[in-house]
């Protein structure tokens, strides 16, 4: 009965991430859709020997950190030969005629990711390694495991028995837009684009981190031995049939005017697409005619990239600014020409810091090229010397803010300039409180930019803490305001006394602790008290947590001045503890347990969930209040031995999973999951 309704779950999930992931065509609403998955993950949590490692809910993926084994391709990952010109293209198309008579060509968008071999064996997918050299690259599987857009099962029954199938993992805007916007209100330094946002991602060595960064892959290459095709075409029709993403914009094209036409209208319409693209990519379509062609020693004869071109102008650089950030961080910022570039007019442009504005030899007076490639915020990208001013002088980076004069310092291994002046500088005070208040922390609105800067300059606050303190009366008189906002203002001051306990440790503002880290911490730690006392150690036990969050959040607690505000912050009644859990069962209440090691049946923050819903409580480190021990595979010795010294118990995966179901009371969750009495 359970286990029917599992597989029902599964099934239908399947067939809507296609519809949603593969096809953008969802059939029903993302409400339906997570009520599933939340019915599914509950069955599965209180059902745990019906796990699967294929299942939809595997595709959050887990917090181990992995390394990743180097292997070998069975066929090299090739390039491409590319050319910017389409008198060259015209070349490679007449050279292709007159080894074979007029011939089909298949072209498509030439994806601007980075490069993915899947492997699938009797329809599962197998492995996943990136291109590396060509020769050898990284097996990511446990990684692409959380792309949607991948099939792990294959639909029909016509696949060959084992092959591969290549094409590029892919940020879509939006998703680079997110997380480049999370990484800002974090303090962590941007990707540069959509590409090396993908490729870092690829890498990121939690496939849970992976999973929520939106990634997708298009496929564009099948590979085996003896496959039934004989053309190019005809296997992109059959790798979407067993459940690929193949893009649609594909066409196949007779003559060298049908290239030139795709070409002309993608070099306009890729625009529009929501995805990055760098070019085209012309193929030869029969199989036979690739086998006569042949290949060179890096790439294939038979295709050719035609890149269009990064959009440049050139324009004088009148001054440079320098930015002061919420932490410190100083951005230099050109000032320029106003220019027309890829239909907008851009003034502005990033220098990114002091060792890029040396590379570049960047001075005020020079004529500079900016581009707006893949990148949303434009950049210069070198100097038209020929333009220079006879008498211009190397530039001299600023070594004091420049808002407050404290003298700029340099971080090991960060590339930007700091102004420690925390308390002191007006950009940095003014910006915490803007951190503060908007709507994925405090949500504290009637309060913008400019009423935070009108209150900072007034006196009434200086830090986080005095809103707390505003009182209508000192509000209404202030310029711009009057009485009906300074009541708005001290009601959402009010209200925001029930946001949640992980948003208003977000909106403390520690560095590198964004939306997902502060959630992760308020899981972990369920109270503000415990994330303050937690060594470092126990911090990084955290999910998602290591060293260098860990050492932040050290630094954040150990300032006397961070101190007084938590200080005040509890007196106003903000909310300092996590919200309590429904449970499945109370099989695990009043029990404490580690976990420890790499598990063959659930990842760590299944186990982690299971312990929670179970009543049962969750500790980072062994201590003598440590009731069982979860040990994996690879358990660290150390940990071993401090657990047999003080004679906790250690079990096994299957002996914890045998906890949960050995009163029944996993069995009742169960039951009332399925009437949906649980949540
Ligand atoms: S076919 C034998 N098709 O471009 C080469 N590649 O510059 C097979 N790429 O490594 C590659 N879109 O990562 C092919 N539609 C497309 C592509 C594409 C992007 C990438 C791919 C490749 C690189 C070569």
């Amino acid at each position: 009965m359970v286990r029917r309704r599992i597989e029902e779950l599964r099934r239908q999930l399947e067939f809507h991430n296609h519809k949603y992931y593969v096809e953008n065509a969802p059939e029903i609403s993302d409400f339906d859709f997570d009520r599933m998955m939340r019915e599914l993950q509950e069955l599965e949590a209180a059902h745990p020997e019906f796990a699967d490692p294929d299942s939809p809910t595997a595709r959050v993926g887990s917090d181990i950190s992995a390394e990743f084994a180097t292997v070998k391709h069975r066929y090299p990952m090739l390039s491409l030969s590319n050319t910017y010109s389409l008198d060259e293209l015209h070349e490679f198309l007449e050279r292709i005629e007159r080894e074979c008579g007029p011939a089909e060509y298949v072209c498509e968008l030439k994806f601007d990711g980075t490069a993915i071999s899947l492997t699938y064996e009797n329809g599962r997918l197998l492995r996943a390694v990136t291109r590396g050299d060509g020769v050898q690259g990284d097996d990511v599987t446990a990684n692409i495991r959380t792309v949607r857009s991948v099939p792990l099962r294959l639909r029909g029954s016509d696949w060959p028995a084992f092959f591969e199938i290549r094409g590029e993992v892919l940020m879509p805007y939006a998703s680079f837009d997110k997380i480049n916007a999370e990484r800002e209100a974090a303090g962590e330094p941007l990707f540069a684009n959509p590409r090396n946002a993908a490729a870092g991602t690829l890498k990121q060595q939690q496939s849970a981190v992976v999973a929520r960064r939106g990634l997708d892959c298009t496929l564009y290459q099948l590979s085996g031995d003896g496959l039934p095709f004989e053309t190019h075409w005809q296997s992109l029709q059959k790798a979407r049939e067993w459940g690929f993403k193949v893009s649609d914009y594909g066409r196949i094209c007779r003559s060298a005017a049908e290239v030139d036409a795709f070409i002309a209208h993608w070099d306009e319409a890729r625009r529009k697409l929501p995805f990055p693209t760098d070019g085209v990519v012309i193929k030869v379509n029969s199989f036979a005619e690739r086998r006569k062609i042949g290949f060179t020693a890096k790439a294939p004869k038979w295709a050719v990239a035609y890149k269009f071109k990064a959009e440049q102008a050139l324009t004088r650089l009148v001054s440079v600014d320098f930015q002061v950030g919420r932490t410190g961080a100083v951005t230099p910022v050109a000032n320029l020409e106003p220019v027309q570039l890829a239909g907008t007019t851009v003034r502005r442009a990033t220098l990114h810091n002091a060792e890029q504005m040396a590379l570049l030899d960047i001075r005020p007076g020079d004529m500079v090229y900016v581009e707006k490639g893949g990148e949303i915020i434009p950049k210069i990208t070198g100097v038209e010397l020929a333009g220079r001013p006879a008498d211009s002088r190397p530039f001299k980076y600023i070594d004091t803010c420049p808002e407050c004069g404290t003298p700029l310092v340099r971080y090991e291994g960060e590339a930007k300039h700091y102004c420690p002046n925390q308390s002191g500088c007006r950009p940095q005070i003014i910006g915490r409180i803007i951190h503060f208040i908007r709507r994925k922390a405090l949500d504290i609105d009637g309060l913008g930019e400019e009423t935070v800067e009108l209150l900072y300059e007034n006196g009434l606050v200086h830090d986080i803490s005095d809103l707390y303190d505003l009182r209508a009366e000192q509000l209404a008189p202030l310029p711009r305001l009057g009485e009906k906002s300074a009541e708005n203002i001290v009601r959402s001051v009010r209200a925001s006394l029930q946001v949640p306990f992980q948003r208003v440790l977000f909106g403390l503002g520690i560095r590198f602790v964004g939306e997902t880290t502060a959630k992760y911490l308020a899981d972990h730690f369920r109270s503000l008290d415990a994330v303050m006392h937690a060594s470092r150690e126990e911090l990084v036990e955290a999910d998602e947590v290591g060293g260098k969050i860990a050492d932040a959040i050290l630094d954040y607690f150990a300032d006397s001045e961070n101190l007084r505000i938590i200080g005040r912050l509890r007196d106003a009644g903000l909310q300092f503890e996590a919200e309590e859990r429904a449970l499945a069962s109370e099989a695990l209440a009043g029990k404490s347990f580690v976990i420890s090691g790499k598990f063959a049946d659930h990842s760590r923050d299944e186990l982690k969930e299971l312990i929670e819903l179970h009543g049962g409580r969750n500790l980072a480190a062994v201590s003598a209040s440590v009731d069982f021990i979860v040990a994996g595979e690879n358990m660290g010795s150390a940990k071993l031995k401090k657990a047999e010294k003080l004679g906790v118990r250690i079990i096994s995966e299957q002996e914890f999973i045998a906890m949960l179901g050995g009163d029944g009371s996993s069995q009742d969750a169960a039951e009332k999951a399925e009437q949906g009495t649980l949540f």
